[in-house]
């Protein structure tokens, strides 16, 4: 088990009615809560405010993406000024459902991440291997182009939690084996002390994503370098309560 404090996101995506957003809010604010844990769920911006002003104190609401820009005729985008004017401290950087779908390059990706720092937000950077590049084993070596831009760029590491999240695993059901996901990690970590400090290498909150659920969240949890996780589909289900709650 990790000796960071436990960090459990839940990425609600594209998801949820009013009603189904309202119902998953009271369930959580039923549970019973780790305490130790930091828990930040990212509803779609459009169901923010009613999960901001009614979710119980123990959960902090964050946002699923933010503009590479400030203030200006950027239709469609939220900036990191106005998540932190809204009361919001977190936002998710570099998806790979963004990567695909928006063409978002790790470059972008790094310059999002410093642009939300240095309004005073706190980050999730999510990164990860495709499928081809796992199965060529080339984990690594992919891990390290998508970091570079972020490590070169980024100085406050103390708000950023970083995601390992292996887009073969994403809402496919198939989890990343736990002996694989902890290589990867003590990469990660590895990779920082060399490459920023031992003492970054050593706070960072390295989280894993990838079809957790309460089922298989608690061998990965047992693992030395895997502080918590990204949660996608099962954070829109009880179980989500669980998966915060593991190892308690
Ligand atoms: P999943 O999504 O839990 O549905 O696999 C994880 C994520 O994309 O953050």
């Amino acid at each position: 088990m990790s000796s960071r404090q436990k960090f459990i996101g839940g990425n609600w995506k594209c998801n949820g009615t009013v009603e189904s957003v309202k119902s998953l809010v009271e369930t959580l604010n039923k549970a019973d809560l780790d305490q130790n844990a930091q828990i930040v769920v990212c509803p779609p911006s459009i169901h923010i405010p009613y999960a901001k002003s009614t979710i119980q104190n123990k959960i902090e609401v964050g946002a699923q993406d933010v503009s590479q820009f400030g203030y200006g005729a950027y239709t469609g985008s939220i900036n990191a000024e106005m998540l932190k004017d809204f009361g919001l401290n977190w936002a998710i950087i570099g998806h790979s459902e963004r990567r695909s779908y928006f063409g978002e390059t790790d470059e972008l990706a790094a310059e999002k991440a410093v642009k939300a720092i240095s309004a005073g937000l706190s980050i999730i950077f999510c990164f990860g291997e495709s499928l081809d590049d796992y199965n060529a084993g080339k984990t690594n070596e992919i891990i390290k182009q998508q970091l570079r831009p972020l490590l070169s760029k980024v100085t406050e590491w103390d708000k950023v939690v970083l995601a390992f999240e292996p887009v073969w695993s994403i809402g496919t059901g198939v989890v990343c084996p736990t002996h694989q996901a902890q290589a990867t990690h003590d990469f990660i970590r590895n990779m920082l002390k060399e490459e920023v400090s031992a003492e970054v290498a050593e706070k960072m909150r390295i989280i894993y994503g990838g079809s957790v659920k309460a089922a298989n969240c608690a061998d990965l949890y047992s693992q030395p370098d895997i502080d918590g996780f990204l949660v996608g589909g099962a954070s829109l289900k009880p179980e989500f309560v669980d998966i915060c709650n593991v190892s308690q």
